[in-house]
């Protein structure tokens, strides 16, 4: 099969995660080595849309040289955005107000201008339903799945997740000494969205005491139970790891920031609420730390890496062969590649009958249920 590709765009969007950079040099060598050519677009399509904006023109070449040295950086050398969703681009209205307008025609547009074959879109859930609407609109688009939180469905995992957890799992070995030394409540608060991938496989990993996390609304009383049953069997700390999206039964997820034009709603604070109620409840004292942003940083693991540079180099074998319209996605041992559609909009939480929930069970970890 003749794939017709001379010239390829690749764009990185939403939040930031270990492994982008190394996706972004899979895809440049893989493409040169097929002699083509590879175009970076800057900032999600901000690089497209804002392109007047941009000394270079918002896009620009990516050599073999300019990607040289760069698989093992955190971050992404193209930049990102997770507030330009072209298909819901805020945009001010003559009567001051701010609506979202689907600007997908104008990424259409400028990929024929720049005589653009293709296009590689690494991203989470939000990156994943904007190709798959592009691919729909007649582009020849591939999607390589990104985000710390592992919540994309139909691949094993996304890059970005392992070194999420590796970075947790580090932190709380490192809290378990302080709050044994002091006889304190640690609350831990990690990212994730509303899914609990990241609390539950470094909380096991780390050996937290509860893990909190939204596939299972919590009873703080349980917590409070286990601290308690610990205190009385002589071990007078606990370390709780919270979710940030973790419920409370018969509560509501804490919030950071609404939702508001053009920006989702942003999550936290719950770790925050969960160790003041805990201090006051089992008369201890509760610290809370918030991992945050830390979680996304750094060098990705070898493991992400690796995942990286499979899905980058299978993107563009998938483009060689003609497809488009599909995700990569890992299902060991290999890659294999799934239609957009089955995976964008859709979010995966932890299964109940997940054998990892059930390891923290048999280990006596309290799930707050
Ligand atoms: O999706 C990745 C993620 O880090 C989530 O875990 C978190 O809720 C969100 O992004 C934070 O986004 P921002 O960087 O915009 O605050």
């Amino acid at each position: 099969m003749t794939s017709q590709i001379r010239r390829i765009a690749i764009c990185t969007g939403g939040g930031d995660a270990p492994g982008l950079n190394a996706v972004i040099r899979s895809v440049v060598i893989a493409a040169a080595n097929r002699g083509w050519e590879c175009y970076g677009i800057r900032d999600g399509f901000n690089g497209i849309l804002f392109s007047e904006r941009y000394a270079d023109g918002g896009v620009f070449r990516l050599t073999r040289e300019r990607v040289r040295g760069i698989g093992h950086l955190g971050g992404t050398m193209l930049g990102t955005t997770n507030k330009g969703n072209p298909l819901h681009f805020p945009t001010r209205m003559p009567d001051g107000s701010t609506r979202e307008i689907d600007r997908s025609n104008e990424i259409l547009e400028f990929f024929a201008k720049k005589e653009f074959d293709a296009l590689v879109s690494v991203g989470g859930d939000g990156s994943l339903t904007i190709a798959d609407a592009l691919h729909k609109k007649g582009l020849r688009v591939v999607g390589v799945p990104k985000t710390i939180d592992n919540d994309l469905d139909k691949t094993v995992t996304t890059f970005g997740f392992d070194t999420a957890v590796e970075f947790a799992t580090e932190c709380l070995d490192r809290l378990h000494s302080t709050a044994e030394s002091h006889q304190r409540v640690m609350v831990v608060e990690v990212m994730g969205r509303y899914a609990g991938w990241i609390a539950l496989h470094s909380g096991i990993a780390g050996n937290a005491h509860s893990i909190l996390m939204p596939e299972i609304p919590f009873d703080l009383d349980k917590v409070v139970e286990q601290i308690r049953a610990r205190d009385a069997d002589g071990r007078m700390y606990s370390v709780v790891l919270v979710a940030e999206g973790a419920v409370p039964k018969n509560g509501h997820q804490e919030l950071l920031e609404q939702a508001g034009v053009g920006h989702a709603e942003r999550l936290g604070g719950i770790g925050e609420q969960v160790a003041k109620e805990l201090q006051e409840r089992t008369g201890k004292e509760a610290r809370v730390v918030v991992l945050g942003h830390l979680l996304r940083g750094g060098s990705p693991t070898s493991f992400d890496r690796l995942a990286a540079m499979r899905f980058g180099a299978a993107a563009v074998r998938a483009l060689d062969l003609g497809m488009s319209g599909v995700m990569v996605a890992l299902a060991f041992p290999n890659v294999n590649y799934v239609p957009l559609e089955e995976v964008a909009g859709r979010m995966k939480g932890v299964p109940m009958d997940s054998d990892t929930l059930q390891t923290a069970r048999d280990l006596g970890i309290c799930l707050g249920d």
